[in-house]
């Protein structure tokens, strides 16, 4: 991530254009993966709206993140069938287990943690996805497995 990418990409959006708030967003998204909190102090200014009000209309979005993914970025599935079929249970271990919390990214990048709706999976819940790759009827046994399996490469490769 760099000031001049920010630069070039804000190029494309005229000065105190406010229209142009979303797909700048989402240009930024899509250059990081995320948006950075250096970068939305200088969408304001370049667009001329107060950053408050770019939070609030990226985080009305669910496509906007504002940390990082980890090198595993976990996915959990907090709709309805997921929440039926133990997703609660499966949250708390994987707080518990990787040591974050929603949103969140453990402080050697290895892990992040997303919650959110329906994965599109329900006749397989609960669904958690790894770097977007699915899971389904995983019990709490298996992701336990699946955590230490990622922990132990890891530490074999550090
Ligand atoms: S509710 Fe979890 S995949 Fe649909």
């Amino acid at each position: 991530m760099s000031e001049d990418k920010l630069e070039s990409l804000l190029q494309v959006y005229p000065s105190g254009r406010q229209e142009y708030l979303i797909p700048a967003l989402q240009d930024m998204q899509q250059q990081w993966g995320y948006i950075p909190e250096w970068a939305i102090k200088r969408l304001a200014a370049h667009l001329q709206i107060p950053a408050s009000t770019i939070y609030g209309v990226a985080t009305f979005y669910n496509q906007f993140r504002f940390v990082p993914k980890g090198k595993y970025h976990f996915q959990l599935c907090y709709g309805t069938a997921c929440y039926l079929f133990g997703a609660s249970t499966l949250l708390q271990e994987l707080e518990s287990m990787l040591g974050i919390k929603d949103g969140e990214i453990s402080d050697d990048g290895i892990f992040s943690l997303e919650v959110g709706g329906c994965l599109g999976g329900c006749a397989q819940a609960p669904v958690v996805a790894v770097n977007g790759e699915f899971y389904g009827n995983l019990s709490l046994s298996q992701l336990q497995k699946m955590v230490e399996n990622i922990k132990l490469e890891e530490s074999i490769s550090a």
